[in-house]
């Protein structure tokens, strides 16, 4: 299927190629890029000891063969876990013998990891990193981020439009912090429904980009329309159905955040 090309539409690993491997291990953002994805979504959390690891849950059960929350565990404690073999467990019993042996080997994966693998791609990838329970830290995931940003010449660029960075958070204050620090560096207000307060497309003071649900974009086209009349540019998560794909190009929407890279861009006939 193609589809006129006047709008390209970015296409965002979420959580790397999250179906194929598992959710932010190195194996699923190297897929990520050797399927050609524009750009990597990833979470970060703090650890006990201060580093920014990328870990979607409060606690590391459902995705390690451990127990326990990101911020309670030494960055040490978390590298000791395997982070590979939770992956479809449950499929078919031959599972063992198809399951990729360098899954098993896949353990934590730090910010800074992840800001090296896309530093060494070999070609522009984007990079789009989300703040999870920043109020908790009072702002420290914000620090640590942007000092991690700076150490890559990453967290001033020179405009907004031109960074391969940008960060997203469900939470403004997060967003809020980060552009007084950085006012250049893009941010993405992630939005799970359409809130009273800013249903006329307005975003918080700052934010450039709206990060709405896709459940938002079906139930809500007129708002996506909105938000783009108010000068903003919209990011969808999570995209991974056909249907779903297609409307998002129908809207003009600006990226599609996937757990599916490699199907999205063959949709776009890229
Ligand atoms: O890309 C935004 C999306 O990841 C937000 O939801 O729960 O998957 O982090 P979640
Ligand atoms: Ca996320």
């Amino acid at each position: 299927m193609t589809h006129a090309r006047q709008h390209q539409i970015q296409v965002v690993a979420h959580r790397g190629a999250s179906e194929e491997a598992p959710e932010h291990t190195l194996a699923a953002y190297r897929k990520a890029i050797e399927d050609g994805a524009d750009a990597l979504e990833c979470d970060v959390r703090l650890t006990a000891d201060g580093h920014l690891v990328c870990v979607h849950d409060r606690r590391v059960n459902r995705t390690s063969n451990g127990r326990g929350a990101v911020s309670a565990l030494e960055l040490a404690d978390l590298a000791a876990l395997d982070f590979g073999s939770w992956k479809n467990r449950d499929e078919a019993p031959d599972w063992e013998q198809r399951r990729p042996p360098s899954w098993e080997e896949q353990s934590v994966l730090t910010l800074e990891r992840l800001l090296e693998l896309v530093a060494d791609a070999g070609r522009r990838v984007e990079l789009a990193i989300e703040t999870k329970h920043p109020t908790r830290w009072a702002g420290q995931v914000e620090e640590r981020l942007l000092t991690l940003l700076k150490r890559f010449g990453l967290d001033s660029p020179p405009s907004a439009a031109e960074s391969p960075v940008r960060v997203m958070s469900f939470s403004a204050r997060s967003l809020h912090r980060v552009h007084l620090a950085s006012p250049a560096l893009p941010t993405v207000y992630l939005l799970q429904f359409v809130s009273p307060r800013l249903r006329d497309g307005r975003l918080p003071a700052g934010v450039g980009i709206a990060g709405p649900s896709m459940r938002i974009v079906r139930g809500h086209p007129a708002y996506i329309a909105r938000l783009k009349r108010a000068g903003h540019r919209v990011h969808v998560w999570t995209v991974n159905e056909p249907d779903d794909i297609d409307l998002c190009v129908e809207l003009g929407v600006d990226a599609i955040i996937t757990n599916r890279p490699s199907a999205v861009l063959h949709r776009l006939g890229r």
